[in-house]
């Protein structure tokens, strides 16, 4: 997304835009030394952690860890992606955008798009209104749903006709083409159009803002298809949407938990029945962006899938693909309901409180996960330890969370009858050591190394005098990325800084060192910088001098490496003295 825009262009974008100003309209913020103070937008809190610099152009909460330049905080709190929030930033600058980005996202027809949308639904809405939708509405009560829910979600129903919802927005001035674009209309081999949705019950689907962005329509027998689905569309993608999200988090953002179901009816019937934390994944499989758009508004996701076997298929899928994105505390519970049971049929017999005491009872994530793996398994048998070794293993390797692969391999080595020590071994090899290097977590990342690229960070304009002295450096790649960037490409804020790195491994441990107090003056920290980076080239030179002389008692050295040594040897006391 972010290569759409050209690079200085979002440069001068952040360098026109005032984050205090864009945050300020939000949140109220107060003065507090050379930083500004304000109770978290994001999570609920009492006492102010929610912390905005002016001279980075950078926010940070130290409660709840979100963080990062204005571009993430109009994404975060308008709920927009990338795109839009620069597109909403440009505006409020004043500067046009580049043309190719008008081009992925012309401004006009996406616009639109949404009008379009937003009438079509108001189209099928009217429609159950009228006289002859009692068919319509007798099968929405033999659902058990009410009028007031079927309000909340704007359902309606599209006629069975050919030409309904064609001839009206025809009416309001929109084009077939632009019909069909929104996924509305047919087409015949003749090249004739005609309405996609006919005789059908018309679920329309919000993004997070609120706009109808597709629909679902589903037939009121037993005819197939059953749903019909808006097709992918410009403003419709189907992998990141969730029914019921916009419902969720539009009065209240964050939450204890959130349900996740497979269909429409599910989530409507939960609602109805007051357990309103619940989306449905309109029928694909979850998705890692599934994933990551709830830990937005929630520490808890528990999926409630159909109790049969694809309804386990469903949530064991959902388990390996959270595996990645899951934490200490971001965790995932399993509702496994009663054969032949779904949600929607679950509340309707058993009210609230029965669906309640189910989720209370939700299989936590390792229970699953153990579970499932030794369906159909005999650990008493040597082979089918080491099958469950192996495929359990293989999943292991895929959590990026440290504390929930220990425990994890704990309940493997258990089940495995092998010792724990054995599992975490295996998970040890280089590969896995070098991704938990480049999370520059607070474990894998020396403190002289965090203080180095805060001090750059902070005082980016202090990075070309090191440049030389880091370019020598054998190893540290992210340091001589960073210091590359930041001399090459000029980035002398934070926040461009932090930019640059957007979606990368490193985001969040840039925004948190670049917030991070440093206490000294800026003269004493550079000093310490220059300190620093030499004392890390001369370490890394006397073990290399360390290498070669023990190759020369046993090997003998060639003439490079007679020559090479014998100059670090003269470099030695000049470097020697500097710490
Ligand atoms: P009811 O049968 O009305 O209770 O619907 P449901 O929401 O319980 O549907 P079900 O559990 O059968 O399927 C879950 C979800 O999968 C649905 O809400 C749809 O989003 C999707 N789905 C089901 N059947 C079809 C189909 O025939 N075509 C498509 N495209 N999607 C379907
Ligand atoms: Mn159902």
């Amino acid at each position: 997304m972010a290569s759409q825009i050209p690079r200085e262009f979002i440069d001068q974008l952040l360098q026109k835009i005032d984050i205090i100003d864009i945050v300020a309209s939000c949140v109220s913020l107060k003065k507090f030394g050379a930083n500004y103070k304000a109770c978290c937008p994001f999570h609920d809190e009492k006492t102010p952690s929610f912390v905005v610099s002016p001279t980075k152009q950078i926010y940070h909460c130290f409660g709840c860890g979100v963080g990062g330049n204005v571009i993430s905080f109009v994404m975060e709190h308008d709920r927009i992606s990338f795109l839009e929030a620069v597109k909403h930033l440009a505006q409020r600058a004043h500067v046009a955008l580049p043309t190719d980005v008008g081009r992925a996202m012309p401004k006009q027809s996406s616009e639109r798009l949404y009008d379009l949308m937003q009438e079509a639904s108001r189209f099928y809405e009217n429609q159950l209104k009228i006289s002859d939708a009692e068919r319509v509405k007798a099968y929405l009560i033999q659902r058990g749903l009410s009028g007031a829910i079927a309000k909340q979600f704007g359902l309606g129903y599209a006629p069975a006709a050919w030409e309904n919802l064609l001839q009206y927005l025809k009416k309001k001035q929109f084009s077939v083409e632009e019909m069909f674009n929104a996924g509305l209309l047919s087409k015949k081999e003749s090249g004739k159009y005609f309405d996609k949705f006919r005789d059908r019950i018309m679920f329309p689907i919000h993004d997070r803002q609120g706009r109808v962005i597709a629909f679902g329509g589903r037939v009121l027998d037993n005819t197939e298809p059953k749903y019909l689905n808006s097709p992918e569309t410009p403003i419709f993608h189907k992998s990141n949407q969730l029914y019921g999200l916009y419902h969720c988090v539009k009065t209240q953002r964050h939450h204890d938990y959130f349900i996740v179901t497979e269909g429409y009816m599910d989530v409507l019937a939960l609602v109805q029945h007051g357990v309103t934390q619940v989306v449905g994944t309109l029928g694909t499989a979850t998705t890692e962006q599934h994933l990551q758009l709830l830990f937005r508004y929630t520490d808890k996701i528990i999926f409630c899938f159909d109790g049969d076997k694809a309804g386990r298929k469903a949530a064991w899928r959902a388990l390996t693909v959270s595996l990645p994105k899951l934490s200490a505390n971001k965790s995932l519970y399993f509702i496994l309901l009663p054969e032949g049971e779904d949600p929607d049929s679950f509340i309707h017999q058993h009210g609230q409180q029965g669906f309640h005491s189910l989720a209370q009872q939700a299989m936590s994530m390792p229970d699953f996960f153990i579970q499932f793996l030794v369906a159909g398994l005999n650990l008493n048998l040597a082979d089918h330890r080491a099958k469950f070794l192996h495929h359990a293993n293989q999943l292991l390797q895929t959590l990026s969370d440290i504390e929930l692969q220990r425990v994890l391999a704990q309940e493997i080595a258990e089940r495995a009858r092998v010792p724990v020590g054995e599992i975490i071994k295996m998970l040890k090899t280089p590969k896995k050591q070098a991704e938990v290097m480049s999370r520059l977590s607070q474990i894998a990342m020396p403190s002289h190394l965090r203080k180095i690229i805060a001090i750059l960070l902070q005082y980016p304009h202090h990075a070309a005098s090191v440049s030389e002295i880091v370019k020598e450096l054998s190893s540290y790649d992210f340091l001589k990325e960073l210091v590359n960037i930041i001399v090459c490409q000029k980035m002398l804020t934070s926040s461009a800084i932090v930019e640059y790195f957007r979606e990368t491994s490193y985001e969040k441990a840039l925004v948190e060192l670049a917030v991070q107090p440093l206490l000294l003056s800026e003269e004493f920290l550079v000093q310490e910088l220059h300190a620093m980076l030499k004392k890390m080239l001369s370490d890394e030179k006397n073990q290399a001098i360390e290498i070669l002389m023990t190759k020369a008692q046993k090997s003998g050295l060639n003439f490079d490496e007679k020559r090479q040594l014998h100059e670090w040897l003269k470099q030695k006391p000049k470097q020697g003295n500097v710490n």
